[in-house]
């Protein structure tokens, strides 16, 4: 076996959003977003919990940025909240927001911690959802408003940029099935929405080369690398839909400046696409991205469709639920979950060899284009015992995902970075607080301490044998 080894400038981080992370989530003359008023309805998330303080980031941002540094990090993926630079999504700047993100960067910078930063992470201005959202081709262009301000106040700082994290992930979760803000279980705003996220990354690009921002700007896609059970051709055309359905609307709109044209038939035959129009996509096709994130938890393997309505149920509640979630897409697709592979409580297969396979697929799709491996991680349910948080899987789990991205650069692609998800425990959106993600722990009964766990100090000398220690 072949020593592993990363390459010069590999770039070893850990990521964390806005609305999870920060908290303050009404200080500072901040605005309100889609999440603030979701997560106030009784019901709508476990426990009825809610990111008004999240992991208070907002207040902890030094602490946290240290903790990076001792563990050899040299960059760190975050977001900017929309609401906290426009309280009413357009408008009338908040100067305290812009005030909190130039101070995140230069503590970043004085760190030698590359701010890596998420333009839109999910909490889009209640103002935006209120003349309807991303359904309304207005929050498009004031995404582009937005993101112009960005780059002017942030710009001269920043080296790496992306538009969206996952458009696949939150536009289907609140607009086909349901569970986040806007709670819609809808295909067709699903649809109109998707396209008009997309058109807002295309914008949010064009506005970034007419910029002085240097460095580089991408799309953060919730990759899902898709398997068939067989290779029989109504699996194979399974396949096909699965992947128009998890990844390519968003990969190969980003990278290629289209939409693909066999989704696009597909759903003219049932939807109404008459929104879509030439001026739009001229400008997809003429602003496309410089890299591709990835974030990688799972594959998808799918079989043909059979019979029966669209399911579209996730687990949300962890073991009390487990094996629950469900996945039919009909006229398209089966989700199937591989009796031979292991699950996470909320039923996540754990499959490392995706990422390798995935990142290929990438490779060979969009021309060996410079990808990030902008998230990965496990969830689990974690206490600490005797002051400690032994959290072996996790280890385990990272090992084996950095090994195969180690296999996919000595395959000759362009992995440039690698961002555990998270670094530290914070709001798992409707799953609570239960299910962490952290290198370093949150105490959230005792003031959020934040407490190394044990993957922390395997990931520091991960980093600092340049990932020789996966060997082990
Ligand atoms: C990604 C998101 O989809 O997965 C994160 O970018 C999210 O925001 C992470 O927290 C894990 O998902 P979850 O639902 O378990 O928190």
């Amino acid at each position: 076996m072949s020593k592993i080894e990363f390459p010069q400038n590999f770039l070893w981080g850990s990521a964390t959003a806005s609305y999870q992370a920060e908290g303050a989530y009404k200080e500072d003359g901040k605005g309100i977003s889609i999440w603030d008023v979701y997560t106030h309805i009784e019901g709508n998330s476990k426990n009825n919990s809610n990111g008004d303080v999240a992991s208070d980031h907002y207040h902890k941002y030094k602490e946290d940025i240290k903790h990076m540094k001792e563990c050899g990090q040299n960059s760190y993926r975050f977001s900017i909240s929309w609401p906290r630079i426009l309280p009413e999504g357009r408008g009338k700047i908040n100067p305290k927001g812009i005030e909190f993100y130039k101070n995140m960067i230069n503590e970043c910078l004085k760190n030698d911690i590359k701010p890596f930063v998420t333009i839109y992470h999910w909490d889009l201005p209640q103002s935006l959802q209120d003349i309807g959202g991303w359904e309304n081709k207005e929050t498009a262009y004031a995404f582009r408003d937005f993101s112009k301000i960005l780059y002017e106040e942030l710009g001269d700082k920043v080296e790496l940029w992306v538009t969206f994290n996952e458009p696949r992930f939150f536009i289907y979760s609140g607009y086909l099935i349901g569970n986040y803000p806007p709670s819609y279980n809808d295909p067709q705003k699903t649809i109109q929405a998707s396209y008009n996220v997309m058109l807002a990354n295309a914008f949010a690009i064009e506005e970034f080369r007419k910029s002085n921002a240097k460095g580089k700007i991408g799309l953060v896609h919730s990759f899902s690398p898709v398997y068939a059970i067989s290779d029989s051709k109504e699996d194979r055309i399974a396949l096909r839909n699965a992947d128009n359905y998890f990844n390519n609307w968003v990969l190969d709109t980003a990278v290629k400046g289209e939409f693909p044209q066999d989704l696009v038939d597909k759903l003219n035959r049932n939807y109404d696409l008459s929104f879509m129009n030439k001026e739009d996509l001229e400008i997809i096709k003429n602003n496309t991205v410089d890299f591709i994130g990835l974030n990688y938890y799972a594959r998808a393997l799918v079989k043909a469709y059979t019979i029966g309505e669209t399911v579209l149920k996730v687990n949300n509640s962890g073991k009390a639920k487990q094996g629950s979630s469900k996945i039919v897409v009909k006229d398209w697709f089966e989700m199937v979950a591989d009796p031979k592979s292991k699950f996470t409580d909320w039923d996540t297969e754990i499959y490392p060899r995706g990422l390798y396979d995935g990142i290929m697929m990438v490779k060979e799709r969009y021309d060996n284009i410079p990808i990030y491996i902008t998230e990965n991680g496990i969830g689990m349910v974690e206490k600490m015992v005797s002051g400690k948080i032994d959290d072996s899987p996790r280890i385990e789990f990272l090992k084996l995902h950095l090994i195969e991205i180690h296999n996919a650069l000595s395959s000759g692609a362009d992995v440039r970075g690698y961002y555990v998800w998270s670094t530290f425990d914070l709001y798992s959106w409707v799953n609570g607080y239960e299910k962490r993600y952290g290198l370093m722990y949150v105490d959230y009964e005792n003031n959020n301490k934040r407490i190394p766990k044990k993957s922390y100090h395997w990931y520091k000398d991960v980093i600092n044998s340049n990932g020789s220690i996966l060997e082990d």
